[in-house]
């Protein structure tokens, strides 16, 4: 490939969440989150992606009746809160120009339903903004990334009432007024795509608290109301700060037809559509027909207000956001055949392609198709905004980490952007997940590793918390610096 294919301003970064790097769960007016409620999972079954996300209520009454965090450890992070000054700093050597962050709702209304917010949680984003801005790292915040106040989920069942759409409101106002000037790149809903795979972790909901034949209505029905409430996110982003942008966030699961049987071909189209109608919504402003013929079909009512529809409408976003991590195969007579998981979903294995320790599907070509694919559908510039490879990384006696199977990973994906942007597709910047070491968001592991900088600490909770660039730092480093270029020829 040609050299100078990467615009000159693409924002090359990483990407992080507050609840899998903050820690700091209970201090400084913080209030507990969903995520400060879910396990270490050692022994998963990693075939079995299902039960990696299975949570009672008995489960929440535990995590509420315990300060400890080693059963939990989204609750110490890698303590980014008391950390983040010198994390920037490796993030600034590396030479980011974007850092993805996250903002906790609950830092800033602890329960959600506060008049006034937390000061000294306002304070502590508006200094890591500013630290960024000094390094020249320009903010991408998520506003909602799997960390709803557990209030709201015990109070409201999620976001299965509509009332949680205004307390959302409420924060998004909150911080925008206050990050005005200093954030220009905002992200609504993580992997909205989600609610369906994990309805706890993306919509604050604890399947028994409902009845079981209902359960799809009624995640359809509060993911209706993460819609409405991106929509109006996106609204008074606009009218508070003009100049910024909201991008909608969805998980590429790209499917391939398993073969060239017509019912095959079919059945991936079918699944790729489904995985475009959480974008179709958010960029078309509208519900695709055939979403409405499926709850026809399973005779599933889902309520809208009268104005939802001129909202959804209205207020539609202005980039697209998205996180690769593997593809998968549509059959239509899976029976018997090998599958691998991922905490994406589960599919039949391509024969193509390797696999993670994690059961991940790698396969960087399909990272060039989504990128095609999306670009064809809705002509809207594209933001890569997570991608890596969990890895059980070594740390040598001397202190370094050979992760060449890293560098090889990222090689392979960023060429594979490369060839996309060759073809024509806008692509603004690419921000590879946990940049730094961090909780893993599904199984809460430390061990399942996807930065650039080792972070010494285990899943038992023991380490000093110390930083180690690893191998994939300093070439990572080159990437930015060459601006891809020492990728092609
Ligand atoms: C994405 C999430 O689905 O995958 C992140 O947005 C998450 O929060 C990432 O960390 C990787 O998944 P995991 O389970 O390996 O941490």
């Amino acid at each position: 490939m040609k050299k100078n294919i990467f615009p000159a301003d693409f924002l090359w970064g990483g990407a992080t969440a507050a609840n899998q790097c903050e820690g700091a769960w209970n201090i400084d007016g913080k209030g507990i989150s969903i995520a400060d409620c879910t396990r270490i999972k050692k022994n998963v079954n990693k075939k079995d992606y299902k039960s990696l996300h299975e949570i009672k209520s008995e489960d929440i009454e535990r995590a509420m009746a315990t300060d400890d965090t080693v059963e939990y450890p989204k609750r110490h992070g890698i303590d980014f809160y008391h950390h983040y000054k010198e994390d920037l700093d490796l993030f600034q050597e590396m030479g980011f120009k974007t850092l993805r962050v996250s903002i906790q709702w609950t830092r800033i209304y602890p329960t959600g339903m506060e008049e006034k917010p937390n000061e000294a949680g306002l304070k502590f984003y508006e200094d890591l903004f500013k630290e960024m801005k000094k390094r020249n790292i320009e903010p991408l915040v998520t506003l909602h990334h799997y960390e709803l106040p557990l209030y709201i989920c015990n109070n409201f069942q999620g976001w299965y009432q509509r009332e949680v759409i205004e307390l959302f409101l409420k924060f998004c106002k909150t911080v925008y007024t206050r990050y005005k000037g200093l954030v220009k790149y905002w992200l609504t809903f993580n992997e909205i795509d989600s609610v369906f795979r994990h309805p706890f972790t993306t919509l604050g909901m604890v399947p028994d608290r409902f009845p079981k034949d209902k359960f799809e209505e009624v995640v359809y029905q509060s993911l209706h109301h993460q819609f409405v409430a991106s929509a109006l996110a996106t609204k008074y982003l606009h009218e508070i700060i003009p100049e910024a942008e909201m991008g909608c966030m969805i998980t590429k699961t790209l499917s391939y037809p398993e073969n060239c049987h017509p019912q095959n071909v079919l059945l991936a189209l079918k699944d790729n559509r489904k995985n475009n109608f959480y974008s179709d919504v958010q960029i078309r402003g509208a519900y695709p027909q055939h979403i409405k013929n499926e709850w026809e079909r399973k005779n599933l009512t889902i309520h809208f207000e009268k104005e939802d529809e001129e909202v959804l409408k209205k207020y539609t976003v202005d980039y697209i956001a998205f996180s690769y991590y593997m593809s998968k195969i549509s059959s239509i007579n899976e029976e018997g055949k090998e599958r691998v998981s991922g905490n994406i979903s589960s599919s039949v294995k391509n024969p193509y392609l390797d696999i993670t320790d994690w059961d991940w599907q790698i396969d960087p070509t399909g990272l060039t198709t989504s990128l095609i694919d999306l670009y064809d559908r809705y002509e809207k510039p594209l933001f890569i905004v997570e991608n890596g490879l969990g890895y059980n990384d070594t740390i040598e006696a001397d202190g370094t980490i050979q992760d060449d199977y890293r560098i090889q990973y990222f090689k392979e994906h960023i060429s594979a952007i490369a060839e996309a942007i060759e073809e024509g597709v806008e692509v603004m910047g690419y921000t590879p997940w946990g940049c730094i070491d961090l909780i893993s968001m599904s199984t809460c592991q430390m061990s399942k590793r996807y930065g650039f900088i080792y972070v010494d600490l285990d899943d038992d909770g023991n380490g000093s918390y110390k930083r180690y660039k690893k191998k994939s730092f300093e070439w990572y480093k080159e990437v930015i610096a060459t601006n891809g270029n020492n990728l092609l020829d």
